[in-house]
């Protein structure tokens, strides 16, 4: 199958592009480094010419009030492009219980994303993945200071970037869902804890205060972002990740 894969330079985009080539589909990434800017359209009609399959692994530059802008403008310009050239199934990446976290501006406007394209014109799937392990010294750093590191106690089911890029390359070239499959990892932790687990690993002696209040993540409460029944559950586990 040829497929788009657009943000196919980034942490899941470029693992999705290495999967489909290396099972004999034809993916080309693309981005503002390839000359496609999902902003503006430029590119997109070249880059959907001829494609089966057009993947959004694209990320918002920032999380804030611009975010929703972001995906609004790059999914009307996606859509509209992928529908012309009569691409059949279009796929994007959306967070696991994005839609429970109301008070995130970020995680808004992933469900903005998601309802954009269900209400769209392209057959589509929606893979809904949970925070990825790679992302959690992005979480940690948010709240670090040189002695210690302010974390809630919400509950996280991290993933490895790398089982939600199979995910993704599976069900790109398979019959559009028409919904959305969420995939999570095999273990669940309270994210103050798996910051102590987190820095014992990398031998940093800085200490975990637990704060409901402190960063991102302290919007979420109870299994707001913990996979519910009927969930692909990966195989890495995180602390396994940890040791190597
Ligand atoms: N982080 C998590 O834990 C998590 C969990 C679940 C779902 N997700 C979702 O996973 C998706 C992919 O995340 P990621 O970490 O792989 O992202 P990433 O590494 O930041 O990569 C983003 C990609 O988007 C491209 N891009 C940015 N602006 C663009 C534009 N205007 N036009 C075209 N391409 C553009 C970037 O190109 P350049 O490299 O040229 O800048 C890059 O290839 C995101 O939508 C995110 O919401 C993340």
């Amino acid at each position: 199958m040829k497929t788009a894969v657009i943000g196919g330079t980034g942490l899941i985009g470029s693992q999705v592009v290495k999967i489909l080539n290396a099972s004999g589909h034809e993916a080309v990434p693309h981005s503002p480094s390839t000359g496609l800017d999902l902003l503006t359209g430029r590119g997109l009609p070249e880059a959907l010419k001829g494609t089966d399959v057009v993947v959004n692994l694209t990320n918002s530059p920032t999380f804030d009030d611009a975010s929703p802008m972001f995906f609004q403008q790059s999914m009307d310009n996606m859509l509209a492009a992928a529908n012309a050239a009569r691409t059949g199934h279009a796929v994007i990446l959306s967070i696991v219980g994005a839609d429970q976290v109301p008070d995130l501006v970020y995680y808004r406007a992933k469900v903005l994303q998601e309802d954009i394209l269900k209400a769209g014109p392209v057959p589509y799937s929606i893979v809904r993945a949970t925070q990825f392990f790679e992302f959690m010294d992005v979480v940690l750093s948010e709240t670090a200071d040189e002695k210690t590191v302010r974390l809630p106690a919400t509950l996280v089911q991290p993933i490895a970037s790398a089982d939600v890029a199979q995910e993704v390359a599976e069900v790109s070239v398979a019959t559009p869902l028409q919904g959305t499959r969420d995939i999570a990892g095999p273990d669940v932790f309270a994210l103050d804890e798996l910051g102590r687990i987190t820095l014992a690993a990398h031998g940093d002696h800085r200490s975990v205060v637990t704060d409901n209040s402190a960063g991102t993540f302290a919007a979420a409460s109870g299994d707001d972002l913990i996979a519910k029944d009927g969930a692909v559950i990966a195989k890495t586990a995180y602390r396994e990740r940890l040791a190597q």
